[in-house]
């Protein structure tokens, strides 16, 4: 990449996932994901429409015709520069927030136009993801055994000492049972590998790795958030099954071949914004309190390499003389 972008948009990503959340949190625990969803969607897309800049949505809710709003290809922003690709997931983990459950997060990244990869009709990638210490030790070409001892030597630990996340699946069973042989300690997590797949970069979660097989969006957006913090993820194409697999022969899609960061993200302007909608490891979720409510929100940028910690307060009452029923 040349010239980087002379703004740090992050601060202004942190207003869209912070109204998503807004708008979602409401939803907590009433049992009804699509709901939650849509008012997230909503949210973002509102909040984004202001932003300066000429996107267009490479990451998104869906296909044109399955999603009204924040579909691929949908062009977004107010259209002045610069031109960037956008990754939007309004809530990753909408059935953990339907039943009030840890870690569904508002997700936005930003990076220069033609940076991001997404590989049409394949909905699953096999994914590795650690934090700055695993850079350039693990690898999905190794095995699970292999990963994790070399994880351990590089943190001068034992795999005992190590806390591998995984999504619970039972297409996992065999990965689990390699975890445990090495000794590592499991996380199993009902969903939301976004929250899973940052936790590693994090010291304070407490986890060392991400390992299994996740959604395709949610490995770039994980990407975007790793190049971010510093940390490296690995994926691979995963096609469910044979029809998948030839429509990817078809596209000459790379199946097999071991994805790099640099490959779900290329250059080093990325910007990134999360925004807790339930309480988790990475943030806080939102809390109500009178006419206000608090937020917690994770806002950072690759080229500086700042993580920002973002805490605010939001005046519901204000908000809403400013921008009507928005704000519930
Ligand atoms: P949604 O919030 O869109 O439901 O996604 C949640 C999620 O757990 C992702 O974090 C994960 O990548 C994907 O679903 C896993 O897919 P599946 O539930 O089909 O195994």
């Amino acid at each position: 990449m040349a010239k980087p972008l002379d703004r740090n948009l992050a601060f202004e990503l942190a207003r869209v996932t912070e109204a998503a959340a807004l708008a979602a949190a409401r939803w907590m625990g009433r049992g009804d994901k699509n709901a939650a969803d849509q008012a997230a969607v909503d949210a973002m897309r509102h909040a984004l429409s202001s932003v300066d800049m000429d996107g267009v949505v490479v990451i998104g809710e869906g296909e044109k015709d399955e999603a009204p709003m924040l579909y691929m290809g949908e062009e977004i922003g107010n259209g002045l520069p610069p031109r960037v690709d956008v990754a939007v997931d309004p809530i990753d983990g909408t059935t953990l927030l339907s039943k009030g459950l840890p870690n569904a997060v508002a997700v936005v990244a930003l990076a220069e136009r033609g940076t991001m990869y997404y590989p049409p009709g394949i909905v699953y990638m096999e994914k590795i993801a650690v934090g700055p210490v695993g850079k350039g030790v693990v690898s999905l070409e190794l095995s699970v055994e292999e990963n994790i001892r070399a994880l351990a030597q590089a943190r001068r630990s034992e795999p005992a000492d190590l806390t591998v996340v995984v999504l619970d699946r039972p297409r996992h069973a065999a990965l689990i049972e390699a975890i445990r042989a090495t000794g590592a300690r499991i996380k199993l997590i009902s969903d939301g590998d976004i929250a899973g797949g940052i936790m590693p970069a994090l010291e304070e979660t407490g986890i060392d790795m991400l390992l299994g097989i996740g959604g395709s969006p949610e490995a770039v957006v994980t990407a975007c958030a790793l190049k971010c913090l510093g940390g490296d993820i690995q994926c691979r194409l995963w096609p469910r099954n044979e029809e998948e697999r030839r429509q990817a022969e078809a596209r000459d899609l790379p199946l097999g071949k071991v994805l790099t960061i640099d490959d779900l993200v290329s250059g080093d302007d990325v910007f990134f914004s999360l925004t807790g909608v339930t309480d988790g490891e990475l943030v806080r979720g939102v809390r109500y309190f009178g006419d206000g409510a608090r937020t917690e929100t994770l806002a950072m940028r690759s080229h500086s390499g700042t993580i920002r910690r973002i805490q605010s307060v939001h005046n519901l009452h204000r908000l809403r003389r400013v921008a009507g029923e928005r704000y519930e």
